[in-house]
């Protein structure tokens, strides 16, 4: 075979964040957290959204073969404070929306990608349980606003990554800390993403409604070791599977204890896998925040530019494998992969390998129906600041030019052929070649 393609209809975009992109975001926690000196550089402009570029960069995804576009709004701009509702903050997003169907880009949604109001974030936010009936009312202004141009919505990114990022390791902000902080977080975000759920549906009976899950697979960094593998599962479920059991099961189940959510119970309609890597995890007995588990990657990894990432595209299979599994028959959306690679040395390869891993899936018969890269330019990573160069095009931060990377042609190719060719990966991945399209003599 010497072309992989995908199902018809496949979604082919890319995937973006507010704050990542829009620039002038200075209402948030966010914000805050920069100027408190937490983040490596500030978001400043970002990628100039907010003043009008997402047209230029939806014609360069449009030019180059996407028909979708994974996007987030920002809650401070639509709620600027508790009892003032923002219109033309609404509006230019109703622009954003519109703009993309014009073009005939499939928006998808997502209403919360890790950034909170700063009123929010005053009031310690999604510690408390009455966050959930406010992000309500915010979903219920946004859907009303939107219906008319999106039926595809991400209620919540990452709950996972948001509630250890923030109230375990310390990076993202958070009011107070610690795991039981934490897991309060994590059950009021699955209330919240429940509310969301049934509300989005009341508004636009025909929505499709999910959230997108960060998952790790995980291996112990020795199979024989009993405690290697303890800490492996113990990080692994706290990881990966306590959002998703909610769901199926309407109970978060913690090493804290039970929490019942039965309003969360089969609250999706495709499940968003957000993948990036595979972790080895070890026991380590100076990790106690992390309840002795060190996660890393294996010293002689693929790795990403400053290791953020190690090019592990077997995992994706497994992610996919492993939610087919979980819950048969659900619509599974790749709502984000990609890698930090400024020189695009890497990115080739990444994508050609993890895109040849997504085809495996769908040829095996899971649901996949979509691929959203991270990202289409390059854009403001959180807490590493600008240190991190995701995007298919490349941003020169000063003066907000574009960098067209090899890449952009490469997925253009992709995308316009809705498969992946042996000649593609030879003319810009050819180290992964024999990998990909094994030479095999009969
Ligand atoms: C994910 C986030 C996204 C981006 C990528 C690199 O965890 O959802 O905003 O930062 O990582």
């Amino acid at each position: 075979m010497t072309t992989y393609h995908f199902p018809r209809g496949f979604l082919w975009g890319t995937a973006t964040a507010s704050h990542q992109v829009e620039g002038n975001n200075t209402n948030n926690n966010w914000y805050r957290w920069e100027q408190d000196g937490k983040t490596k550089h500030h978001s400043g402009l970002a990628c100039d959204w907010w003043g009008g570029r997402w047209r230029e960069d939806m014609d360069r995804a449009v030019e180059t073969g996407q028909n979708a576009h994974r996007f987030s709004i920002e809650w401070s701009r639509i709620q600027p404070e508790p009892d003032r509702w923002d219109e033309d903050a609404l509006e230019k997003y109703r622009a954003m929306a519109r703009g993309m169907v014009e073009r005939g880009i499939t928006p998808m949604v997502t209403l919360h990608h890790f950034t909170d109001p700063f009123w929010l974030y005053e009031r310690c936010g999604w510690e408390k349980e009455e966050t959930v009936a406010l992000f309500e009312k915010y979903v219920r202004k946004v859907v009303e606003a939107l219906k008319e141009y999106v039926n595809l919505w991400t209620t919540i990114n990452e709950p996972n990554i948001y509630s250890l990022s923030g109230y375990v390791s310390g990076d993202f902000p958070a009011c107070n800390k610690g795991l039981a902080v934490a897991v309060r977080v994590l059950a009021n975000l699955l209330r919240g993403h429940a509310a969301a759920y049934h509300v989005i549906h009341q508004i636009q009976p025909e929505a499709r409604v999910g959230y997108a899950l960060h998952y790790r697979p995980m291996v112990p960094a020795n199979s024989w070791s009993p405690l290697d593998r303890l800490m492996r599962n113990i990080q692994y479920s706290g990881v990966n599977l306590a959002f998703p059991t909610g769901i199926s099961t309407g109970v978060i189940r913690t090493p804290l204890g039970k929490i019942s959510i039965p309003q969360a119970r089969g609250t999706q309609d495709f499940l968003g896998l957000n993948y990036y890597s595979v972790d080895t995890v070890k026991f380590d007995l100076t990790k106690a925040k992390e309840m002795f588990g060190k996660r890393f990657y294996p010293a002689d990894s693929d790795f990403s530019a400053t290791k953020f990432i190690a090019n592990i595209p077997e995992g994706l299979y497994q992610s996919i494998e492993w939610i087919a599994k979980t819950y048969p028959d659900l619509p599974i959306l790749i709502t984000e992969n990609g890698v930090e690679d400024p020189a695009d040395a890497m990115r080739p390869r990444y994508l050609a390998q993890h895109l040849h891993q997504a085809w495996r899936a769908v040829n095996y018969g899971f649901p996949v129906k979509g691929y959203f890269h991270w990202s289409l330019v390059d854009n403001f990573e959180w807490e590493r600041g600008w240190t991190q160069r995701f995007g298919l095009w490349g941003l020169e931060v000063e003066t907000q030019a574009r960098i067209r990377r090899p890449s952009v042609d490469f997925y253009a190719a992709i995308c316009k052929e809705n498969g992946i060719s042996r000649a593609m990966v030879e003319q810009y991945a050819p180290e992964v070649l024999e990998k990909i399209f094994p030479n095999v003599t009969p």
